[in-house]
């Protein structure tokens, strides 16, 4: 069985792109193509990516959407053959353009985007996306079930949201954690960062890893390697 890993594939250029996707199948669940790539190689990209993985790992396309609901709609539409498992979208666009990207790709893992790990209490209030009595915490569960309500069927959050999200989201919504490091490794420009056990443990599906993997000189042994970290978590979590 492959690892829980959507391994963030944000490569400088299309050649990189499918060595990192080669080096990865079969070892890990997903590849994650994002908007450095969207935007520079476009759909091209993502079949070189199919074709490098193989038919068992799944896509996800990491393009954020956030517009008035007939323009998520569309965009969503826009990429139906690419047949993408999981498409993301902000949760902040509301539940109507939520519903629509849902609608569009009835196939797909609408996900949704909670409150970007970017953004703390001050810029929230700044915003006046957050109540006086409200913890940054109480927002994200507060868009979250609104989201999924409207047809989400996955979540990103921080590993620090994920277990209070897990206690209040249906079983089969796909928690999906970035911010992952494997012990001992480099947080780089990531602040809360859980390790792949850890991550789990509170309840996280699907882990989001990106240069822990790719900017190893052994791509495919670092993912070896945070496939057998997750394999060990997962068989205690079963204990
Ligand atoms: O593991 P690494 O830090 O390289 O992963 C970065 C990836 O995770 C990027 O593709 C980024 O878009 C994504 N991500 C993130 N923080 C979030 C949401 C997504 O770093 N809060």
């Amino acid at each position: 069985m492959t690892a829980p890993i959507a391994v963030a594939l944000d490569a400088p250029d299309p050649q990189t792109l499918t060595r990192w996707a080669a080096a990865v199948a079969g070892v890990v669940s997903t590849v994650k193509i994002g908007l450095e790539v969207y935007l520079r190689d476009g759909a091209p990209a993502v079949w070189a990516v199919r074709e490098a993985v193989g038919p068992d790992c799944g896509v996800f396309l990491d393009l954020k959407l956030h517009d008035i609901p007939a323009t998520v709609g569309g965009a969503a539409r826009s990429v139906q053959d690419l047949r993408p498992d999981f498409l993301t979208v902000h949760a902040a666009g509301g539940p109507e353009m939520i519903n629509a990207a849902a609608h569009a790709l009835p196939d797909t893992r609408i996900t949704a985007v909670t409150v970007l790990t970017s953004l703390g209490r001050s810029d929230l209030d700044r915003l006046g996306m957050i109540g006086a009595t409200e913890s940054v915490a109480d927002v994200v569960r507060r868009w979250a079930l609104i989201a999924i309500d409207a047809g989400a069927r996955a979540l990103v959050c921080s590993p620090q949201e994920v277990a209070a999200l897990r206690a209040v989201v249906p079983a089969d919504i796909t928690l999906i954690t970035p911010g992952v490091r494997p012990t001992g490794a480099d947080a780089g420009d990531q602040r809360r960062i859980a390790t792949p056990a850890s991550a789990l443990a509170a309840g996280a599906d699907l882990l989001v890893i990106g240069r822990p993997i790719t900017a190893a000189s052994d791509p495919h042994a670092a993912a070896e390697s945070i496939a057998q970290e997750c394999s060990n978590a997962l068989t205690k979590c079963g204990e």
